[in-house]
């Protein structure tokens, strides 16, 4: 397995709009497991495609990731049919968007459907951590950063300290 390089922000690849996958072969299993690798090593809970630089929908996740009972969920082609309630998931982070947390407004319950790694279909409700993870990493596969959800204010105050790494760099 290979371990891969995590796109961050402001790369404007993050903000293109995926494509649906339309065939499941070897070589996307061989994806699966490297954007796996890749999500351990960070340690991260959750990652979406596009985070590794693949213009396809489809994210993995895993939100218990401790040591060896690694729980590793692929979800291909995914959709929220509907949501409900709102729960703020505090501190929220990403791996594209690296030493910055926020308070996110979320809905508390989705329910989901999409495909597995094997094509088998899946439709399920997911609450709490689980829904907030999946809500996260689905908005990565619209162009969506957790940053374009909070305040503008707390916005512009990551995006100057980015430009100010950039210039210092
Ligand atoms: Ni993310």
């Amino acid at each position: 397995m290979t371990v891969l390089d995590i796109l961050t922000y402001p790369d404007k690849f993050l903000k293109k709009q995926t494509t649906p996958v339309e065939n499941i072969d070897g070589a996307l299993q061989t994806v699966f497991d490297d954007m796996a690798a890749t999500m351990y090593v960070a340690p991260g809970v959750g990652l979406a495609a596009p985070q590794v630089g693949i213009g396809r929908s489809f994210i993995i996740y895993d939100i218990a990731p401790q040591d060896d009972r690694h729980n590793l969920h692929v979800l291909i082609n995914p959709r929220i049919v509907t949501s409900e309630g709102e729960i703020i998931s505090e501190n929220e982070g990403c791996l594209s968007v690296p030493d910055f947390r926020a308070d996110v407004k979320r809905a508390e319950r989705v329910l989901v459907e999409g495909v597995d790694r094997e094509g088998n279909p899946l439709r399920f409700e997911a609450e709490g951590m689980l829904a907030i993870v999946i809500q996260h990493e689905l908005d990565h596969l619209d162009g969506t950063l957790f940053i374009d959800q909070i305040s503008a204010l707390k916005r512009q105050i990551y995006k100057r300290r980015v430009k100010k790494e950039m210039r210092e760099t």
